[in-house]
């Protein structure tokens, strides 16, 4: 791997090894330098050939795109790009990239949009942005599982395929097992979409939760980390139709205990990434500066993107209970000429983008945690506060992305419940096993989702949430 190789040298100051790599040409200049690239780090290595004494046939196939196998011998670089390259011994073309077919790709060496490269996401990880995305995905995941092992967590994998709407919003892909060619018809004569699943009516999980609770209220300390799916508008650059969430519950713990919880959590994987991902977030930083200088200055970001994670770092998230947060917004000047054109809100009502961007990057300039909602724009299981109006619900805000988590105390009282479920006409028979857990030695718990692609644009600092996904599901790549 070219990564751990380059830093042991660097590290040891030892060159002139020996030294072997697979990967793909990404330029071949002067009939000298090839820059490959193995995937395992945004900084190609340059391999330089003797090519008089290389033979023309495989000069000729050295072209972008293709699969190579370079022997050589490491050295200190002359060059100002790199601190090492590779002196080439030996050169086997693995797999051939014919360059005219290349240029109608996105593997052609020039500047691609991000919508031409989404349509090709099978190969635009083999660009330096993806590249870089995808690896420090990757490593997010990691910290989120190196989070909860460590702090004794229980990993529960929750159904993909269920009966239940966890978050009573309807906003559900039912799951068909039936012969498309002879599809099963309704009365009037319609295809019948709701197609049973061992004879019940299911769909996609919009999250794994419910079944979570359970699972806190035995194990103590659980999460889920798994897809998760959302019938609903997926066409802004922060929904996706399928997406990841990771999902804690916590038994004994409340509104405070799981905003602390949020809180530690969101700044360990932080932490984590700006260890371990430094090369990766530099360009990534430097890519979003690019990006910047070309948008009006009113749109800008005001900091950097080391900066940004850093300053989410250090700082303690603002926690303002939502009553507060409409005071806030009612007593603000709406500020017509800039980019928040908020209306002032009334009391009952959800919070739309625009207030919730007002309140992080004008007002606190911080991430914010909005807490007691009311209790009619939240979902049914979320605990009813004493006043009768407002539930324990927290949703965390961050800077350009918006919400980024959403969670709650649970309602642990089973005629509160009941009552709930009654009010919105939830079928406590399709839920029974959800309220014997109310039954049986029920407790205060807490829990919340955090949507993994958010969070990971916030670290990329990727402008659409599609980008970072390896295969978004959008109508245009339903090929996969
Ligand atoms: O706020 P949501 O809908 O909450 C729940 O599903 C709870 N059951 C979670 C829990 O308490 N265990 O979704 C949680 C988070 C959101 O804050 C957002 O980050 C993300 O999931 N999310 C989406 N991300 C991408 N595309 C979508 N369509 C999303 N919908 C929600
Ligand atoms: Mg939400």
């Amino acid at each position: 791997m070219i990564q751990a190789k380059v830093a042991e040298i660097l590290d040891s100051n030892q060159f002139l090894q020996e030294f072997e790599v697979k990967g793909w040409v990404r330029s071949f200049r002067s009939n000298r330098f090839i820059a490959i690239n193995d995937g395992s780090t945004i900084n190609n290595l340059q391999c330089v050939i003797d090519f008089e004494n290389t033979d023309e046939e495989t000069l000729k196939r050295i072209t972008v795109g293709a699969a190579i196998h370079v022997k050589g011998t490491l050295k200190e670089s002359l060059g100002s790009q790199q601190k090492v390259e590779i002196e080439v011994t030996s050169i086997d073309i693995l797999g051939d990239a014919n360059p005219e077919e290349v240029k109608l790709t996105i593997l052609s060496p020039k500047r691609h949009s991000l919508e031409k490269l989404r349509e090709q996401a099978h190969l635009r990880v083999r660009t330096n942005t993806f590249g870089a995305v995808m690896r420090v995905r990757s490593k997010l995941s990691f910290a989120v599982h190196s989070y909860f092992q460590q702090n004794n967590f229980h990993y529960v994998n929750t159904p993909i395929i269920t009966g239940s709407d966890a978050e009573g919003a309807g906003e559900m892909f039912k799951v068909t097992n039936f012969d498309l060619k002879n599809p099963p018809k309704n009365e009037d004569g319609a295809i019948d979409y709701k197609k049973d699943f061992f004879g019940k009516e299911t769909n996609l999980t919009v999250s794994g939760q419910l079944e979570a609770e359970t699972y806190a209220l035995g194990l103590g300390q659980v999460y889920t980390f798994g897809p998760t799916f959302r019938a609903e508008n997926s066409n802004t650059s922060r929904h996706l139709a399928e997406f990841w969430m990771i999902e804690p519950e916590v038994a004994f713990c409340d509104l405070d205990g799981n905003m602390d919880l949020a809180e530690d959590f969101i700044k360990y994987v932080l932490k984590y990434v700006l260890d371990n991902c430094k090369d990766d977030l530099e360009f990534l930083a430097q890519r979003q500066e690019k990006e910047d200088q070309a948008k009006p200055k009113a749109e800008r970001s005001e900091m950097s993107l080391l900066d940004k994670l850093n300053f989410v770092l250090e700082n303690n998230f603002k926690r303002v209970s939502y009553t507060e947060a409409i005071d806030i917004l009612k007593n603000s000047k709406p500020n017509k000429k800039k980019k928040f054109n908020y209306v002032i809100e009334e009391w009952g009502a959800d919070l739309q983008s625009e207030h919730e961007r007002f309140l992080v990057e004008k007002h606190f300039k911080s991430p914010v945690i909005l807490f007691d909602y009311p209790a009619d724009i939240k979902a049914f299981y979320m605990r009813l506060n004493e006043d009768g109006n407002t539930v324990r619900a927290m949703d965390i805000l961050f800077p350009g992305i918006g919400e980024i988590v959403g969670g709650s105390q649970r309602e642990e009282r089973l005629d509160v419940l009941k009552a709930k479920m009654k009010e919105l006409d939830i079928d406590e028979k399709e839920l029974w096993w959800y309220l014997d857990t109310r039954k049986f030695g029920t407790c205060v718990h807490s829990g919340f989702g955090l949507g993994f692609e958010r969070l990971v644009q916030f670290v990329t600092g990727m402008g659409n949430i599609r980008d970072v996904i390896p295969f978004p599901r959008t109508p245009q790549n339903a090929e996969f």
